[in-house]
């Protein structure tokens, strides 16, 4: 891996391999143009009819002596009074897959916009982020392939001197764990579930938290059902592969009241005896991306060390057809008592999802929030960037959103309405899994309050965003690890609240 460095050289000093510098839309020059003063860099982006456009990028080789680096690649950023941190994540997240090939790389593009620390660590985010591959499953190596060692010995983000050198160090430090936290998701979304079952997502876990010194503990079959954990067990019950119940701890502050964190784990929805149609199912690897989300925040808390304390408790298991699977009329028994009617076996994920809020609001911790794969309905109403956000407490609900935004992982919320909490009223049981139709996600979301005992509570439903199915600035096709960088944002945002009162 890299060595990422920061530097308040003058771009027009550095030797190395490539300097990337942005320019905006106009074209207008971006930091870092003007100081290369013996080269129009401006005028040769104008002359290949570039415009500075989010998306353009110009490769300029050095001929003589009028600067350091070996050559200059310039990058489009769109208008000026728009960019932003992500701007700036995205412009180099675009360009990460050149950038890897080389040894050495320095870049200007922080000073582009955004607050300093933000826009370092998103650079360092993009270039990290926007190089992800996942080729694991490949035999052969494709000629365009990123190498699988990228040839990357040095990444330099540059800063002005009137900037917190410290500040800026510490920022690049925390990209490089939000970033290989954000990879280890994509990695698991990623992973075929004939490889990826709930017990090889509970083995990562404990290998994780081993690594970074989590606690972690394990529940299988004999535990789960001690402990009444009936919607668990419900769904996992047509499946080969047994259910799990992944409980990590991190503890930065002492007996202090914790976060919870919770995120469906559904290692392979087929939608059980309420079958999906092939089409539905070609992406039902994904939905163990809330899970795999919850997991690498609490991997990249554990490096980060907050003085905070946050636990875990991550749901898994595989919705399978069969003869042992539940059926839609079944009754199951959650943690702490409540009962749910199974009127379809495809409505798992808040079965699953139940006890373990259950579970975690036994704890009393100041805040639940939980990411879930949860339905159609929310990629019907929100499409495939934001992620739906529902909640019972007007502070969490802003603090999430707030989170989000910053790290350009944005959500946008929409309501718990009251009227439609009557539609999973069930004649047999306490609550029924499915409501009518029409705002699927909002009962889906009622269902899920049925379980948090009043903690204030956010549910993030990530179905659209969890997942893409062509590339973008920030990797390819595949999971995305969102929303990682919004969680791991929202409790540093925790720690650092906590102090300031
Ligand atoms: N995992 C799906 C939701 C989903 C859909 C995720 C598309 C990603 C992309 C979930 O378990 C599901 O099947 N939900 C049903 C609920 C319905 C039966 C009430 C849905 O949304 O259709
Ligand atoms: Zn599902
Ligand atoms: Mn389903």
């Amino acid at each position: 891996m890299a060595q990422f460095t920061y530097s308040t050289a003058s771009p027009a000093e550095v030797s190395v391999d490539v300097l990337v510098l942005p320019i905006f839309e106009g074209p207008e020059p971006g930091p870092g143009i003007r100081d290369i003063k013996a080269v129009d860099l401006l005028g040769i982006f104008a002359a290949a009819k570039l415009k500075g456009k989010k998306g353009e990028s110009l490769l300029v080789p050095n001929t003589g002596d009028a600067y350091a680096a070996r050559s200059v690649l310039l990058v489009g950023m769109g208008k000026r009074a728009k960019a932003t941190a992500d701007t700036v994540r995205r412009a180099i997240g675009r360009v990460a897959p050149q950038l890897v090939k080389q040894a050495t790389v320095a870049t200007t593009v922080a000073q582009a916009a955004g607050k300093p620390e933000d826009a370092v660590q998103a650079a360092v985010e993009g270039v990290l982020l926007g190089s992800y591959r996942f080729d694991r499953y490949k035999s052969g190596k494709k000629e365009d392939a990123v190498p699988e060692v990228p040839a990357l010995e040095a990444f330099t983000v540059l800063g002005p001197s009137r900037w917190d050198a410290k500040k800026a160090k510490a920022a690049m430090a925390r990209a490089e764990v939000v970033a290989d936290a954000v990879a280890w998701a994509r990695d698991l979304v990623n992973t075929p579930a004939l490889d990826c079952t709930p017990d090889f997502l509970a083995k990562e876990a404990q290998k994780m938290a081993r690594e970074v010194g989590l606690e972690c503990r394990i529940w299988g079959m004999p535990e789960l059902e001690k402990g009444g954990f009936g919607g668990i067990i419900g769904v996992g019950s047509g499946s080969a592969n047994p259910p799990r119940l992944i409980e990590l701890a991190y503890t930065g502050a002492g007996k202090a009241q914790p976060y919870a964190l919770t995120g469906k784990g559904i290692s392979f929805d087929s939608g059980g005896l309420s079958i999906k149609d092939a089409n539905q199912m070609e992406t039902m690897k994904d939905d163990m991306g809330g899970a795999a989300s919850i997991m690498a925040t609490m991997k990249a808390i554990a490096r980060l060390k907050p003085k905070i304390n946050v636990i875990a408790a991550i749901p898994s298991a595989e919705n399978m057809p069969s003869g042992t699977a539940i059926r839609p009329g079944d009754v199951l028994r959650h943690r702490g008592g409540k009962t749910s009617e199974v009127l379809n076996t495809d409505a798992e994920g808040r079965l699953v999802l139940a006890d373990a809020l259950a579970y975690l609001a036994e704890q009393r911790p100041k805040t639940i929030v939980d990411a879930a794969t949860l339905t159609g309905s929310c990629v019907v109403a929100l499409g495939p960037e934001l992620y739906g956000v529902f909640s019972n407490d007007r502070t969490v609900a802003r603090d999430v959103l707030a989170a989000g935004r910053t790290v350009g992982e944005p959500g946008w919320e929409l309501p718990l309405w009251e009227n439609y909490r009557q539609d999973i009223d069930s004649a047999v049981a306490d609550i029924q899994n499915v409501g009518k139709r029409w705002g699927g996600a909002i009962t889906a979301a009622w269902f899920l309050a049925e379980f948090v005992d009043g903690t204030p509570w956010v549910h993030l439903d990530i179905a659209g965003p969890a997942f893409t199915d062509k590339a973008g600035d920030l990797g390819p096709k595949g999971g995305t690890g969102i929303p990682v960088r919004a969680l791991v944002q929202y409790l540093l945002t925790r720690a650092t609240a906590g102090k300031r009162s």
